[in-house]
């Protein structure tokens, strides 16, 4: 079900990541190159249970001058909390006076009371300063921090209570949830117009988790022919485990699809649009409509299309699902993988993940959030090398074929046209020549990579008979119409002009 943005909005699982409101706080006070206060607030003398960044407002703009010699030197290097902690440390509680910043003269003293006088070891000390009652948390940072825990504490029993008696929201274990995740996680709602988005470990995590949780044991699903080689070995191998069974089917084939629903109690249709690697694109408003009349759900494994050129939601996919590793990373140095869907869906995936375990880590989901920043400015300018270039492929005489949804000749391009706003960053081809010639070709490349991958900055190139399907027979690679002379080019963002001649010198030398 889509939903609108709007909606998305308003659906977060946690609140967003919210600095601890300190109610003291009245503006930092932000030493100017002259030594004075940008800001004059007076210093209140309510201490009270003070957190520690309670504490860094309380201290004038000259504050570092008190402190001790070790304090000072750390100052530089570190923020506040630690020159703080560093004092205690010193055996120094810090004592602050206030001043005016205007002349200097002294406002009001203040004595600072130390949160953490119950600690009396710099063991203990090392452990919870600067962290624990309060955290000097940046309020106006412009990233998301990355939130680096793998638990989260609450401060008494009867807070706890409320959360497991759900008259309070919080995070409670890392497996669960992490604020970092949870701001690439509505990101990602928000592109994809979803209520909720699960983030995990990896694309196959993604898939695995959703086809576990969606479909019982005993069950029947309905996938397609042309798909990424492990998701595929899952369905046919692991799912029957669960006494799973899978009718696979052309991705036009929408006779086999009605006969698969017609004849079965079929719980998803699973498939990608575009497909790994012959970029073969389902109906998916059609595919949406003959299964929800039988009871079927839609997923729909847009990573070839990416958030931006395809709304799977909004044409009628029940579930999105990503291999984040790829377009939206971006930058080939991270593996993830999300989905996203109905509350209610997703919430029977994600509590299915709670327990197989595949959380990304917080520093994975900060990359997934920096990455996402240029992903439209990426994508853009990927779907437009690989257009332009797939006509080039196409009118070569060296190239046999090109599988690229973009271009008239590929069989789906009216479906393609009507369902995605651009082609995607990939174009697969055929080289007019056996392996070796095909590897000749790849070896001459200069700009692309020889990797796996695929959606980041940089280009990437295999061969599939080489790459992903190298342990099966020439004759079983065919059954799967990956001929020898295949290749996936993955256009990155380098400049147009410069893979072009690139891959024209690399067919000349063939
Ligand atoms: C279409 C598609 N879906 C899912 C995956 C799996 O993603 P990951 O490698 O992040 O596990 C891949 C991997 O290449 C893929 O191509």
């Amino acid at each position: 079900m889509a939903v609108s943005l709007s909606t998305c909005y308003g659906m977060r699982a946690f609140p967003s990541f919210e600095c601890r409101s300190d109610p003291d706080f009245s503006g930092p006070e932000i030493p100017t190159s002259d030594g004075r206060s940008r800001f004059t607030s007076k210093i209140s003398k309510s201490h009270g249970s003070l957190g520690l960044s309670s504490l860094i407002l309380r201290f004038p703009p000259d504050f570092v001058r008190q402190l001790s010699n070790k304090a000072r030197r750390n100052c530089s290097n570190i923020g506040v909390a630690q020159v703080v902690a560093a004092s205690w440390s010193n055996n120094q509680p810090p004592k602050s006076v206030a001043t005016d910043s205007a002349n200097g003269s002294v406002v009001e003293e203040i004595e600072v009371v130390n949160p953490l006088s119950f600690l009396s070891s710099d063991g203990s000390l090392a452990i919870h300063a600067g962290e624990r009652l309060g955290r000097g948390i940046v309020t106006d940072a412009i990233t998301t921090p990355v939130v680096n825990t793998s638990a989260y504490f609450f401060k008494k029993t009867s807070d706890l209570l409320d959360f497991k008696e759900k008259r309070s929201v919080s995070f409670e274990y890392g497996r669960y949830g992490n604020p970092t995740t949870v701001v690439a996680e509505e990101k990602i709602s928000a592109l994809e117009g979803a209520e909720s988005t699960l983030l995990m470990a990896s694309g196959m995590c993604a898939s695995t988790a959703l086809l576990l949780a969606l479909v019982p044991a005993g069950g029947h699903l309905v996938t397609t022919t042309d798909c990424y080689r492990k998701t595929r070995i899952f369905i046919e191998t692991i799912l029957p485990k669960m006494g799973i069974k899978a009718t696979v089917i052309d991705p036009a084939d929408m006779e086999g699809l009605e006969a698969a629903l017609e004849e079965n109690n079929v719980s998803l249709f699973f498939t990608e649009s575009p497909t790994n690697p012959f970029l073969r694109c389902v109906d998916i408003e059609l595919v949406s409509k003959m299964c929800h009349s039988k009871g079927a759900l839609v997923c729909i494994d847009g990573t070839f299309a990416t958030p931006l050129n395809q709304k799977a939601l909004a044409l009628g996919a029940d579930i999105v699902l990503h291999s984040a590793t790829k377009f939206i990373g971006g930058h080939n140095d991270v593996l993830a993988g999300c989905i996203s869907g109905s509350m209610e869906l997703i919430s029977t995936v994600r509590n299915l993940h709670h327990i197989l375990g595949g959380a990304l880590n917080p520093n994975a989901a900060y990359l997934i959030l920096r990455g996402m920043k240029t992903l439209h400015l990426r994508v853009q300018h990927q779907n437009s090398t690989a257009l332009r270039m797939a006509e080039i492929l196409e009118a070569h005489p060296k190239v046999k074929r090109v599988y690229y949804p973009g271009l008239k000749s590929h069989p789906e391009h009216h479906i393609a046209v009507r369902q995605m706003t651009g082609f995607g960053g990939v174009v697969s081809f055929e080289v007019d020549g056996d392996l070796h010639t095909t590897a000749k070709f790849i070896d001459n490349l200069k700009i692309p990579y020889i990797a796996p991958s695929f959606g980041g900055c940089e280009s990437i190139v295999d061969q599939p008979a080489i790459m992903s399907y190298w342990d099966l027979s020439q004759a079983d690679r065919a059954k799967y119409g990956i001929f020898d002379n295949l290749v996936r080019f993955s256009f990155g963002v380098e400049d147009f002009e410069d893979l072009k001649t690139d891959i024209l010198q690399a067919l000349e030398a063939i």
